[in-house]
């Protein structure tokens, strides 16, 4: 019967999906979640904007709880994703207005809001104490532009400068001293952005903050990254002595946030409901290379999907909407290429 991408790939990493609620609730989709995945990571429901939402001190656990009780009843290990973010979209933000309130020019501001994010990573991480075998306590905090290091359009940075990563790993290394805690960025691939986030987690662990990990969020295309750029960054990382996770693996079939870059591969349309075989050929050479990295580095801990089959993914309407089916298991929960590159090193796609 139908390999397990957890029994094949437990030699060298856990293998895990982010999900949301529903996907635990439908029965055969739960039943390839509970046996593809040996980790689970909350795709929305451990953010500070659904648990923080209320307000200060009114947290709603109860998705997050529906995920790590499912998750116990299967063995399965929980990621939490994640503690603190600068991410506001609209009317939906990920750092909620409660955590900033107070007047900036008050000499007592600073204080207050550092407090304030203590106080909720504190409660957060007791709450799941002993239930989270690794945390990405900050995510996104490096700046994309090559004159900054921190990113400084975050609310976070506005109001405590680049103390809040700090004060946010001596939370949580507190409230649950087992837990692994990560710094998850995108685009470590990159050199610039990879030397500026490798220059935090050296002043940090200078400055004797718990820090273990860096999760890659690999959020990819069929075209790129190159496999030895993202080598590269793996490399780096272990050679700090810190774990390597990918945490949010996805392989677009789009290489762009919207138009076309030329040097980063094929521009390809939105192909609407027929998505060309040699594209799905590509993109499972392209996760079977991957893997192959994967497996040489033992420093990674995890390599975990951003979802578990097409049927649902972000990156189907964003940043733009269009067919984009990046992931292992097609939206009828059907093995695609993809997955017996993966499983089967003699299958040719
Ligand atoms: O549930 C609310 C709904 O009640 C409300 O009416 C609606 C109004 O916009 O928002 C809904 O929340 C949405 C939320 O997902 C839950 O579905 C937000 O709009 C939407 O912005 C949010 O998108 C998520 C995004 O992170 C922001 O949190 C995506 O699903 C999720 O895939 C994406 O994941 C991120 C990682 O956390 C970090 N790395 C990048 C990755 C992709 O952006």
């Amino acid at each position: 019967d139908l390999p397990s991408l957890k029994t094949e790939m437990a030699p060298y990493f856990k293998v895990g999906a982010a999900i949301e609620p529903d996907s635990i609730e439908a029965p055969a989709d739960s039943s390839l979640i509970a046996y593809q995945f040996s980790s689970l990571t909350a795709e929305n429901k451990m953010k500070p904007g659904t648990i923080g939402k209320a307000g200060e001190l009114q947290y709603d656990f109860r998705a997050a709880d529906e995920i790590v009780a499912f998750a116990q009843a299967h063995g399965i290990a929980v990621r939490g994703h994640t503690l603190v973010w600068h991410y506001k979209n609209g009317n939906w933000t990920e750092a909620p207005d409660w955590f900033f309130a107070g007047d900036p020019h008050d000499p007592g501001y600073r204080t207050q809001v550092a407090a304030r994010l203590t106080r909720y990573v504190t409660d957060v991480v007791t709450h799941f104490r002993g239930k989270i075998y690794a945390w990405d306590v900050v995510n996104e905090v490096i700046s994309d532009d090559p004159h900054t290091v921190y990113r400084e359009d975050s609310p976070w940075y506005r109001a405590l400068g680049k103390d809040y990563i700090a004060i946010a790993f001596r939370a949580a290394h507190a409230a649950d001293p087992a837990a692994k805690l990560y710094i998850n960025e995108y685009s470590t691939d990159d050199d610039g952005k990879r030397a500026r986030l490798l220059s935090v987690v050296r002043e940090l662990r200078a400055q004797g903050v718990p820090i273990d990990g860096v999760g890659h969020q690999m959020h990819i295309s069929i075209d790129w990254p190159p496999i030895s750029h993202i080598k590269q960054a793996f490399d780096d990382v272990a050679a700090l002595g810190l774990e390597n996770q990918v945490t949010e693996l996805d392989v677009s079939f789009y290489n762009d946030p919207g138009s076309c870059w030329s040097n980063h591969g094929t521009c390809r349309p939105d192909y609407g409901r027929h998505v060309p075989n040699d594209v799905l050929r590509a993109q499972a050479l392209r996760y079977r290379a991957l893997f192959d990295l994967f497996k040489q580095e033992p420093s990674i801990k995890a390599v975990t999907f951003w979802g578990y089959s097409d049927k649902h993914t972000w990156l189907s309407s964003t940043p733009v909407s269009r067919t984009n089916q990046p992931l292992l298991f097609n939206a009828s929960l059907q093995p695609k290429a993809a997955f017996w590159t993966i499983v089967d090193p003699t299958y040719r796609p």
